[in-house]
């Protein structure tokens, strides 16, 4: 079987690397680290149109979409509409992820527990349900219903704070279109983790849990990026949380998109916070997660491709082989990441120990040279018997990868 994966980044790296143990792959546009586990394409000219035409020339039996903003535009139903076959939702079942307002509607009519919440259009409006939750004793948090790369949730400590990000976001657009609308929910405190699910209209596999840590600082301290490292399995989570999240947050809205006539051929990622023992959805996303996909997929055992492959030809998913191991990754990004940070700065590699893989995300080459030209600039994966096991060698690996100012967490994997 012949593969196409689009995207560039850290994710795509771990998608193509996976694949490429189990079918050829071509990646479009790919970086320099995928470039050294598989064939890699400019992107080509005429949009989506160019894409199926790639797939077409290059006899493509299955495309893999990486991140969510293609999906979002469309290129799922551009590419199906031409006869491919793809893994990804069409823009339709994108806006789980494209419109918090969207996904929390969803969440509703299908009974999904969620943090209470109300959309907003009026500025006046949305003020007045902040005054009242805080009146109540009872903080907001402001999100952005578009896409804002991952910067429009402000988990609110005063009203006043609520009030400035209305009118940051709404008033003042300072995430363009993101804020015209608003969801405003109540703030939910506990442990976080993550669920990807493998997901047709017909049926679908979840692989094990993962746990990414989005603050930048150790502790889970400073702003929110898009993820600065992940773990998996993940201990605290009971399997009865794990069943009941199955339960209540992924086959009602499988089944809720599937009752308004959306077929979900693509990967579902369940957001979760366990508040109190009671697990609610933070969030939807359409995609595999960046850093998870790049934690989980090297504990991942025969069967990914075939699952991916009748997933998107809308079949019941066959499961995917879970190794008995436990991974560690660290992401290390550009100083000054997720604020204004250098670019271009050179980057010396050396050879990576067994049992450790490191993916590209922010690196590109200029005459020969590997050079940073993103905030996250790669993933260290390890994986061991155990977590500790799976940390200790990741931490050894991070040491080799070496460029000026690298920041990384020296907390992942830890309680
Ligand atoms: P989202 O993009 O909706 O997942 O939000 C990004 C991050 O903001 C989440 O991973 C949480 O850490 C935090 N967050 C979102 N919604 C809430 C909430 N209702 N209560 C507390 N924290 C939240
Ligand atoms: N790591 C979180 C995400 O991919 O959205």
């Amino acid at each position: 079987m012949r593969v196409l994966v689009y995207g560039s980044g850290g994710r795509e790296h771990a998608l193509a690397w996976k694949v490429a143990q189990e079918a050829e792959v071509v990646v479009i546009p790919g970086n320099p680290g995928i470039a050294a586990d598989a064939e890699c394409v400019p992107l080509p000219e005429g949009g989506f149109q160019g894409v199926a035409d790639l797939c077409r020339s290059r006899d493509i039996d299955l495309v893999v979409v990486g991140p969510e903003n293609p999906l979002i535009e469309g290129l799922a139903d551009v590419l199906r509409a031409q006869g491919c076959r793809v893994y990804g939702p069409g823009a339709e079942g994108a806006r789980l992820e494209g419109s918090k307002a969207r996904s929390k509607e969803l969440m509703a009519s299908a009974g999904v527990p969620t943090a209470e919440f109300e959309s907003f259009n009026d500025p006046s409006a949305a003020r007045e349900y902040a005054e009242r939750c805080f009146d109540g004793g009872a903080p907001v948090v402001v999100k952005a219903s578009g896409a804002a790369l991952g910067k429009g949730v402000i988990v609110c400590r005063s009203l006043a704070e609520a009030h400035e990000w209305i009118d940051r976001l709404m008033v003042r657009r300072e995430m363009g279109d993101a804020g015209s609308t608003l969801v405003l929910e109540r703030r939910l405190v506990g442990r976080e983790f993550s669920l990807l699910t493998i997901c047709s209209e017909t049926g679908h596999h979840s692989l094990p849990l993962a746990q990414d840590y989005k603050r930048v600082g150790e502790g889970d301290t400073g702003p929110n990026t898009g993820g600065m490292g992940a773990i998996s399995p993940v201990d605290w989570v009971s399997p009865d949380t794990v069943r009941e999240v199955e339960d209540r947050m992924v086959t009602p809205i499988l089944a809720e998109l599937a009752r308004r006539g959306v077929p979900f051929r693509g990967t579902l990622f369940t957001g979760v916070m366990v508040e109190d023992g009671i697990p609610y959805c933070l969030e939807y996303n359409v995609r595999f997660g960046d850093p998870e996909a790049q934690c989980l997929f090297p504990i991942l055992g025969s069967g990914f491709v075939d699952a991916l492959n009748a997933a998107a030809a809308g079949e019941p998913v066959p499961p995917v082989e879970r190794l008995p191991a436990a991974s560690c990754t660290v992401v290390i990004a550009s100083p000054g990441y997720p604020g204004e940070y250098a670019k271009g700065l050179p980057i010396l590699v050396g050879n990576p120990d067994r049992h450790v893989k490191v993916f590209h995300a922010g690196t590109r080459l200029e005459n020969g040279r590997l050079l940073t030209s993103g905030g996250r600039v790669a993933a260290v994966t390890a994986t061991g018997p155990t977590l500790p096991d799976a940390r200790t060698l990741a931490y050894e690996n991070v040491e080799r990868f070496v460029f000026e100012g690298a920041y990384y967490r020296r907390d992942i994997g830890l309680e």
